[in-house]
């Protein structure tokens, strides 16, 4: 009866755990610290729209969890440090100029964003009120901020 009682309250410990670790990819609460004070770049809608974007023109070539493959960079991990501290336009323009590799230039100014959207969601970089825009000029005026130590 007593040890019934016990592996009880111990289950509920555990599930609590769980469901503070949930919902947090890659770095946990220590990368969402870091990156809490950084600016917000994009709305959480274009990141999902960013998202089914990436599944049917990306993920072929960069994985479905943006993983890579061996001729095929990742798009997170090294892949932030590749662009951080350079405007963001600089990765909104080679994305309109170079992807996707097969056809490079296809996706519209408004998808381009949304994709980037995506890839600063999964790289831990916070969603905000304004959307990420789909021209080059004001991405040319901000900085994306380093994520912190590697990953
Ligand atoms: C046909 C395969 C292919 C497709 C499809 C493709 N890519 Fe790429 N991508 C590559 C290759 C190969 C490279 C490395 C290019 C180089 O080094 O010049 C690359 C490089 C990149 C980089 C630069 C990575 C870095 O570390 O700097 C980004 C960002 C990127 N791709 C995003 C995308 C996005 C977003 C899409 C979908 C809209 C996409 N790619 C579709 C093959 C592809």
């Amino acid at each position: 009866m007593r040890g019934q009682t016990m592996r009880g309250v111990t289950g509920a410990v555990l599930f609590g755990a769980g469901l503070l670790g949930a919902g947090l990819p890659g770095g946990g609460g220590a990368a969402v610290a870091r990156l809490a004070a950084t600016p917000a770049f994009y709305t959480e809608a274009q990141a999902e729209q960013g998202a089914a974007i990436y599944g049917e023109r990306c993920a072929m070539c960069h994985g479905a969890m943006l993983e890579g493959t061996y001729e095929t960079p990742a798009l997170t991990g090294k892949f932030v440090a590749n662009w951080a501290g350079r405007p963001v336009g600089d990765l909104y323009d080679y994305l309109g100029r170079a992807m996707p590799q097969f056809a490079p230039g296809s996706l519209s100014g408004e998808d381009n964003a949304r994709v980037l959207a995506y890839l600063l969601k999964a790289n831990g970089y916070r969603a905000g009120q304004t959307a990420l825009p789909a021209d080059g000029a004001g991405l040319h005026r901000a900085v994306l901020p380093a994520p912190g130590p590697a990953r």
